[in-house]
């Protein structure tokens, strides 16, 4: 059989058991091209949680990484929610353990404690608000306090300080994302850039500061696929994981759309593959299961962030 047809057997496969199950898959910006193309929803972290809570289905398969699938559980308690692959975490995340924030929380007892979607359901249990990077900045500048801890990815709380005026203190100080840090660099943006002088470059807030200020657009990955039909020109380069570059392509096929570096490749959201998304379909595992005390304290940290914008 040729890997096409392979691919398109995986897919029917996969489509069925959906049918059979009940099941919708909710597939992140970052996932491949073919576990994209297989999925009832393609978004951000914010908008496939939002999305699996008005979902008319029994199973959540969350194609993406783990906290998005703690997230995706906590706000649908009477769903089954798969996460093909539970090894699929985010080494943005590991940088933020309990220790760090009580030491930080210790050291400003007044600065409330704002933490980026990005991060485990342990620590989030530790915070005031929750927010993704589309409604960081949005959600800080409405707080009272003029200082607040921020955790776990310095560039975004470097881009929010710029942002909002305020002082924000990096949970840990050095917490960042490969991906966003090191494959998309100044020399990546250069690069892109002299190949296609007359290209847009549009850059994820977790990339460094100094590299932020290259680019004529800095949001999220459903704030750049905005800005994208906003922004003048017909061509973009994206400063972030790879993918986004597939999805904004299909929702654009007019538009000539480059990833700024193709090798900035986030490995954990690629370990979900179709083979996996078939197996946990057919095994109905492995499920995310939550203790009760947890989903709720995070459920309600959630509700409150949310009414804030
Ligand atoms: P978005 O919330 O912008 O989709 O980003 C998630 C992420 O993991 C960025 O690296
Ligand atoms: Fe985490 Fe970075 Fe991967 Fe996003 S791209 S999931 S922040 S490691």
């Amino acid at each position: 059989m040729s890997y096409n047809c392979y691919v398109d057997k995986l897919k029917k496969d996969i489509r069925s058991l959906c049918e059979k199950r009940r099941a919708v898959i909710l597939a992140h910006n970052y996932q491949s091209p073919e576990v994209q193309d297989v999925a009832d929803y393609v978004g951000d972290s914010l908008e496939l949680a939002r999305k699996a809570v008005n979902a008319d289905a029994d199973v959540i398969v969350l194609a993406g990484v783990s906290f998005m699938a703690e997230v995706v559980a906590v706000l649908n308690e009477e769903k089954i929610i798969l996460h093909p692959v539970r090894e699929s975490g985010c080494p943005l995340a590991d940088f933020l353990n309990v220790r760090t924030i009580k030491k930080f929380r210790k050291k400003y007892p007044r600065a409330p404690l704002v933490l980026y979607v990005n991060s485990y359901a342990k620590a989030k249990t530790y915070a005031d608000y929750i927010v993704t990077s589309a409604s960081a900045a949005k959600l800080i500048s409405k707080l009272d306090e003029e200082t607040v801890l921020f955790g776990p990815d310095k560039n975004l709380a470097a881009y929010v300080a710029e942002r909002t005026g305020k002082k924000i203190i990096a949970v840990p100080p050095n917490g960042c994302c490969y991906v966003h840090e090191y494959l998309i660099t100044r020399y990546h943006i250069e690069k892109a850039k002299s190949e296609r002088p007359s290209a847009k470059v549009l850059v994820h807030p977790e990339v460094l500061p100094e590299n932020q200020k290259m680019a004529d657009h800095i949001g999220s990955t459903s704030q750049m696929l905005k800005a994208i039909n906003e922004l003048e020109g017909d061509t973009f380069l994206l400063g972030t994981e790879e993918a986004l570059s597939y999805r904004a392509s299909k929702l654009y096929p007019n538009k000539k759309i480059y990833p700024i570096n193709p090798r900035a490749i986030c490995i954990d959201m690629k370990k979900i593959n179709l083979l996996n998304i078939k197996e946990c379909l057919e095994r109905m595992k492995p499920r995310i299961r939550m203790e009760k005390k947890e989903r709720l304290k995070i459920r309600s940290i959630l509700e409150r962030s949310f009414e804030m914008l």
